[in-house]
């Protein structure tokens, strides 16, 4: 029996690792062991995902929370070690571009535990990006590096990875989204009863340090989004660390006088439901970006770059950057109907968990350690 020790610690981690873990227990000869960071925490931020996808409950939880990145890089190596010490570990499977992702796949490798990376070769080129720093560096220390679209893989071999090491699987979060479509809460639910709101909403999520720590930035950007929540209606589920930026810089009278909707964050499948049916999705995740483009719901990027390029040349993603001007000249153009056509980028198909596990599998029969 080979074992896995795969790592989660942030919100877009949960919705990676849940289809893996499915196909992990649906193949013999495999297993895994769960590690939690606990980066993020709380019932809104990490149970009610564990409770919606399924996901069994970790072995391990290192209970980090939040603190600078130094610190909670730190904090999570230190825990890590004693944790992978304490039962088998075969290889460490990481997910994602988290300080989580980055600090376990560094422990492993200095171990010589292989790393796996799950959603490698991803670059915005952006290096004030905390997590583009996160994603050149798992992936520069990954043993087996699985990647979401084809942009990746020539990220990779430019920056010198062997091609042999680099899977194209295609996209787990894609995976989470197909299986769960049919359980998403409706959205009048999430809104409360509001079905006009429902009927005709866009969806904004934000918590990109660059655009939420800086007042300047923030305050015009979403100046702009109330001005378009009067042509259409807008539902803001706030992260934590946006909320903050909101009560610090005394930004609430500016969603007050708008038709924004605030709620705190919600769970998977309640956002699974305000993506499936809000008009327009207005964002700086990561996650978002791929979401709408599966379900083919036009996207205004609130970013000057993205790391899923494969968004914008094959899906619904229009990058706008922070400028007001573009976001409202954009959104004149979404209104106008001249919004762009879309496809799904190829192997964003609900396979790709069960294609990384048919193939770690092989990989490590061959590659097992003495
Ligand atoms: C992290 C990831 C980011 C990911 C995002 C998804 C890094 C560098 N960033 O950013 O890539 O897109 O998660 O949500 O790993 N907080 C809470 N409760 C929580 C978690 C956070 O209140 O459960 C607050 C804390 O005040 C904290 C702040 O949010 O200081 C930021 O949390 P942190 O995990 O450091 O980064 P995120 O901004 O969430």
């Amino acid at each position: 029996m080979k074992t896995i020790v795969c790592v989660v610690g942030a919100r877009p981690n949960f919705i990676k690792i849940a289809p893996i873990m499915r196909a992990i227990s649906a193949r013999r000869g495999i297993s895994a062991r769960l590690v939690h960071t606990g980066q993020h925490y709380g019932s809104d931020m990490s149970d009610s995902f564990f409770e919606e996808l399924g996901i069994p409950k970790p072995d391990i939880n290192l209970e980090v929370g939040s603190s600078s990145h130094a610190f909670q890089t730190a904090e999570i190596m230190q825990k890590f070690e004693p944790a992978l010490d304490s039962g088998p570990a075969d290889a460490v499977l990481v997910v994602g571009d988290v300080n989580s992702t980055i600090a376990c796949a560094l422990v492993a490798a200095k171990k010589g535990i292989p790393v796996i990376h799950v959603e490698a070769g991803l670059r915005s080129f952006d290096r004030k990006m905390p997590e583009e720093i996160n994603r050149v560096l798992t992936d520069r220390i990954s043993d087996l590096l699985y990647t979401t679209s084809e942009d990746a893989e020539e990220n990779l071999i430019r920056e010198g990875v062997d091609r042999e090491h680099i899977v194209f699987v295609g996209n787990v979060m894609i995976d989470t989204l197909m299986y769960n479509l049919d359980r998403a809460v409706p959205a009048v639910e999430t809104l409360g009863g509001d079905q006009p709101l429902a009927d005709n909403f866009a969806l904004l999520t934000l918590h990109r340090p660059s655009n939420v720590d800086d007042p300047a930035v923030f305050k015009l950007m979403l100046e702009a989004i109330a001005e378009i929540s009067r042509s259409l209606p807008i539902v803001f589920p706030v992260h934590p660390r946006t909320a903050k930026s909101i009560r610090d810089f005394g930004f609430g009278p500016i969603l007050e006088r708008s038709a924004i909707r605030v709620l705190e964050p919600v769970s998977y499948l309640r956002m699974l439901g305000l993506l499936r049916q809000c008009k327009l999705v207005l964002t700086d995740s990561g996650g978002l970006q791929e979401e709408s483009t599966a379900l083919g719901t036009p996207c205004l990027t609130l970013r000057n770059n993205t790391e899923r390029p494969v968004t914008v040349t094959d899906g619904s993603n229009t990058l706008v950057g922070a400028s007001p001007e573009t976001l409202l000249t954009e959104f004149g153009k979404f209104q106008a109907g001249l919004g762009k056509s879309a496809r799904i980028p190829p192997l964003w198909d609900g396979k790709a968990a069960e294609r990384i596990v048919d193939h770690l599998d092989g990989w490590l029969s061959k590659n097992a350690r003495p």
